[in-house]
Formats: C-alpha cells, sequence, structure tokens
C-alpha cells in the first residue's frame, strides 16, 4: 500500500467509493474531477497496485483547511489507512500556513465521529438538516501547528 497524490487517473475509482459509500450525497465523476484538481484542493489516496483503497481531500481557504472527504474502503477499515491519510492532508495544510482542520460530518454516522475525535477534532457547532436526507451536521476543528 503506498499514498500519493490523486491524480485524474483516480476520478472514476473515487467516483465509484462515492457512489457506495454516501449514497444522494456522493459526488459525481465531475465533481469529483474538479475536487482532485482545483487549484486549492490537495487530495491524497491510498492504493495497492490498481486498487483505491481510500482518499482524503481537502480545500484551503485562509488560515482554514476543509476536510472534504475521508474514505476507506469497506473490507480495508480499522488499518490505520484514514489515520495516515489525514495525517498526509494535515501535515501539507500545516506546512501551508493553515491554522486549523475544520469538517462536517453527519450526526448520525458514530464511526467517522469517533475517529475524528481520536484524531483531536474537537465538536464545535451543528448545521440542522445539512444532508439531503435531513440529517444534522456536526462541524469539528482540528488546531493545527501544535496549537490545541
Ligand atoms: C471513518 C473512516 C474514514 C475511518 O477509516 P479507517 O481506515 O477504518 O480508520 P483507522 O483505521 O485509521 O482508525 C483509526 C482509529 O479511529 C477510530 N475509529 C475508526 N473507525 C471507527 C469506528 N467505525 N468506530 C469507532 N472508532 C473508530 C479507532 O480509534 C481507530 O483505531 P483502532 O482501529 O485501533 O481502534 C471509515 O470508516 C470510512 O470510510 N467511513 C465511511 C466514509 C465516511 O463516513 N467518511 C467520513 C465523512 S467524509
Amino acid at each position: 500500500m503506498i499514498l500519493r497524490d490523486a491524480t485524474s487517473r483516480d476520478a472514476a475509482g473515487v467516483a465509484a467509493l462515492e457512489r457506495d459509500l454516501f449514497g444522494v450525497d456522493a459526488w459525481p465523476l465531475p465533481v469529483v474531477v474538479g475536487e482532485l484538481a482545483g487549484e486549492d484542493r490537495e487530495a491524497v489516496v491510498a492504493v495497492e497496485g490498481d486498487t483505491l483503497l481510500g482518499y482524503a481531500c481537502t480545500a484551503r481557504g485562509g488560515e482554514v483547511v476543509d476536510l472534504l472527504r475521508i474514505a476507506v474502503h469497506p473490507a480495508r477499515r480499522r488499518e490505520g489507512l484514514a489515520s495516515r491519510l489525514l495525517a498526509a492532508v494535515r501535515d501539507r495544510a500545516a506546512e501551508a500556513g493553515a491554522e486549523r482542520m475544520l469538517l462536517e460530518v453527519s450526526a448520525a454516522n458514530d464511526g467517522a465521529r469517533a475517529f475524528y475525535a481520536r484524531e483531536g477534532f474537537a465538536e464545535i457547532g451543528r448545521r440542522p438538516r445539512y444532508y439531503k436526507d435531513g440529517t444534522d451536521a456536526a462541524v469539528m476543528q482540528l488546531r493545527l501547528g501544535g496549537r490545541e
């Protein structure tokens, strides 16, 4: 397994995982292409040969970096892949001078919320009915550069 920067050749694999994991909130292929290639975007993939195991995408805006997505193939969870993907995009954000990382996660997504909490994110707010299925989002924040 290696981690590397995403390229346009990863878009189809990312879009397929999006469909499987995020249902009505999945990014369609043209959105994935834009997210992997955008100027203020960072995207890292975990791959084994030609197989996509997971990915993380961020968007930079001033001192804040938004974690737009992090996902791991269901067959490869609890192996530390998401931790490694998050470390990769977190290090890049800190090197680029960002002071905090923010994310929205479904309030119903206990697994992801446990993962983020273990990685040091703290819940700082809620966005009611943020997702298309009507569930709320929890807004979580991680201070970068050891300033928690
Ligand atoms: C959330 C997600 C990215 C975690 O990926 P992962 O590769 O399994 O996570 P890791 O193996 O790096 O987990 C590191 C630690 O986080 C915590 N953790 C991860 N998943 C967890 C879960 N489902 N329940 C409770 N704790 C969890 C554990 O402490 C874990 O360490 P441990 O396995 O030694 O107990 C993965 O479950 C996923 O892709 N979910 C679907 C997509 C999603 O909801 N993404 C987030 C919103 S964009």
